[in-house]
C-alpha cells in the first residue's frame, strides 16, 4: 500500500474525527476540542497517513519530562481528555503514544506499523533527548498489543479498569514502554 506520511493540520480535523469515532467506542472515543488543543499545543506529535490523497491514519504523541517522574503510574497522565500541554515538556526525555487509529478498511494491511515506525523514528530525531516511548493500550485490543509486541514494547505496569467503553466490557490498561538505546543528553 501506498502511503503518504505527514504532519496534520488543523484542515484534518474532521477526518481525523471519523478516523477515531469508527475505532473506538462511546466512553473511549476523544472530543474533537482535545484534538484541536493536541495540535495547537503540540503540532510536532499530530501525525497523518495518507492514502489516495486522503487520510487513512493518525498518531498522536507527547513528550514529557521524565519517566522516573510516573513510577507510580500516575492515571492522569494517560487519562482520556488529559490536557496535552500539562505535563509537555519539548526537552524531556520520554515519548508518550497518547493515541493511533487506522480506517477500518485500511486495517491488517500493514498500515498501522508502517505509520507507527515512521512516527516513532521522525519524532525521536526531532526531540533527540529522548530515551524511552510509552503508551497505554486496553487489554482487549489485540491488533494494537501485536503491533507493540512487533516493535518490541514491553509491560511496565497496568492500570485496573482503566478503559470503561458505555455499555460494553471494562479492561485494564496495560502500560507498555520500550527504551531507545540512547544515552542521557547532558542538561
Ligand atoms: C491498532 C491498529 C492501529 C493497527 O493498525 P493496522 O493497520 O491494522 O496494523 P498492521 O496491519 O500494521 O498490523 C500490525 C500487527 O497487528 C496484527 N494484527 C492486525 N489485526 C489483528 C487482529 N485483528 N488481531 C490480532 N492481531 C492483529 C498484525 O498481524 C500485525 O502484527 P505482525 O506484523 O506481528 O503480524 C488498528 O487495528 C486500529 O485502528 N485499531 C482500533 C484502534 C486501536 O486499537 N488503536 C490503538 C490504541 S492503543
Amino acid at each position: 500500500m501506498d502511503l503518504n506520511l505527514r504532519r496534520a493540520r488543523a484542515a484534518d480535523l474532521d477526518a481525523v474525527m471519523a478516523l477515531e469515532r469508527a475505532a473506538f467506542p462511546p466512553g473511549v472515543v476523544e472530543e474533537r476540542a482535545v484534538f484541536e488543543r493536541r495540535l495547537k499545543v503540540f503540532s510536532q506529535g499530530f501525525l497523518l497517513a495518507e492514502a489516495a490523497g486522503a487520510p487513512v491514519g493518525y498518531l498522536c504523541a507527547e513528550v514529557w519530562t521524565s519517566w522516573d517522574a510516573i513510577t507510580d503510574f500516575d492515571a492522569r497522565r494517560f487519562r482520556l481528555g488529559h490536557d496535552a500541554a500539562r505535563w509537555l515538556d519539548r526537552r524531556g526525555n520520554t515519548l508518550y503514544i497518547a493515541s493511533m487509529a487506522v480506517a477500518p478498511n485500511y486495517r491488517g494491511a500493514g498500515a498501522g506499523r508502517a505509520l507507527f515506525r515512521w512516527a516513532v523514528a521522525r519524532l525521536l530525531r526531532e526531540f533527540p533527548r529522548v530515551r524511552r516511548v510509552v503508551l497505554v493500550v486496553n487489554e482487549h485490543w489485540a491488533a494494537a498489543r501485536a503491533l507493540y509486541a512487533g516493535e518490541g514494547f514491553t509491560e511496565a505496569g497496568y492500570l485496573p479498569a482503566f478503559f470503561r467503553p458505555a455499555g460494553g466490557r471494562a479492561g485494564d490498561g496495560l502500560v507498555l514502554k520500550k527504551e531507545t538505546g540512547r544515552v542521557a543528553t547532558p542538561a
